[in-house]
């Protein structure tokens, strides 16, 4: 649950909405995380991929790319708007896998057979991950391989401390610590309890590696631009978005100057630059 709603409610809601009118916006962030996945996923040619929690895309045609039109690739989600987009995106590929998106909670669907599983932010929001994990390897041919990327701790993340600490003073109440395994972006900081869980479900060989990466949260003609161009990322996008979406106009222009305020610091030669702090996982 996401705020006494469930993740099919909240992603298909206008937080979903709002993460497919912002797709350019947020692949240009995880740009360099994404790079790391597919380094470490090393897809090779003719494979089929399944692409976990997929969004609005772009891991599944970066995915179709790598594997070529001998490949498949099926990008699964529960969020209805940010399928459309990925849809829509894959009509103007060529050359690339065929791909087929899916509305499916990847969790419990069988959605086939796989020699990978790939998924980019999109394992933290099951329900019950030990079942959603098993449910994965039994998707994979005997050798396939599950990579993925999670967010380490929340004040390893930068990115997302600098905005949050400037929005936080002026919320009516401090927001609670997430609840133990409970779905949510920093579910899996803690890298033993998952490597536990992922053993848990099968996985035979685990390795999750911390992988540490500048992202560009705004860019502009001067750092004062970009610093407000990357309080709009923020303040959309991700967990400072999250504390705010609910907020009325007066507080939300007020974070959006705090926030604007705090990320100015970061802001060098017109980019803003912060620290994203993930593991890289893979398994199998
Ligand atoms: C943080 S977003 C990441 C989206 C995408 N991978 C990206 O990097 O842009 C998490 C995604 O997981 C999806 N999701 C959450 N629970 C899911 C489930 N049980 N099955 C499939 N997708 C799920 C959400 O709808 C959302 O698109």
């Amino acid at each position: 649950m996401a705020g006494g709603i469930t993740q099919a409610e909240y992603w298909n809601g206008e937080v979903g909405a709002r993460w497919a009118r912002n797709q350019a916006v947020l692949d240009a962030v995880f740009a360099p995380l994404t790079e790391a996945l597919f380094d470490r996923a090393a897809l090779r040619s003719g494979e089929s991929v399944l692409d976990i929690g997929c969004g609005s895309g772009a891991t599944s045609l970066e995915a179709a790319r790598r594997v070529g039109p001998e490949g498949a690739v099926t990008g699964a989600d529960i969020s209805a708007p940010l399928l459309a987009v990925a849809r829509s995106r894959a009509e103007a590929e060529t050359g690339a896998a065929p791909i087929r998106f899916v509305k499916a909670d990847v969790g419990s669907a069988d959605l086939g057979a796989y020699g990978q599983a790939l998924s980019r932010f999109g394992v933290m929001f099951f329900p019950d991950s030990a079942r959603a994990f098993a449910n994965i390897r039994r998707m994979l041919h005997p050798g396939g391989r599950l990579t993925f990327l999670c967010w380490r701790a929340l004040p390893e993340n930068l990115w997302v401390t600098v905005p949050r600490e400037a929005v936080v003073p002026l919320l009516p109440e401090i927001p609670p610590p997430p609840q133990p395994d409970t779905p949510g972006p920093f579910r899996f900081a803690a890298a033993d309890p998952l490597v536990a869980l992922l053993r848990g479900a099968g996985f035979g060989t685990v390795a999750c590696d911390a992988v540490d990466r500048d992202v560009v949260l705004g860019r502009g003609a001067t750092d004062a631009e970009a610093a407000q161009a990357a309080a709009h990322v923020a303040l959309n996008l991700g967990p400072t978005a999250h504390l705010v979406r609910e907020a009325e106009p007066d507080l939300r222009s007020r974070a959006e100057a705090a926030v604007t305020a705090a990320l100015t610091p970061h802001a060098e030669g017109g980019t803003v630059r912060l620290r994203a702090a993930c593991w890289l996982v893979q398994v199998g």
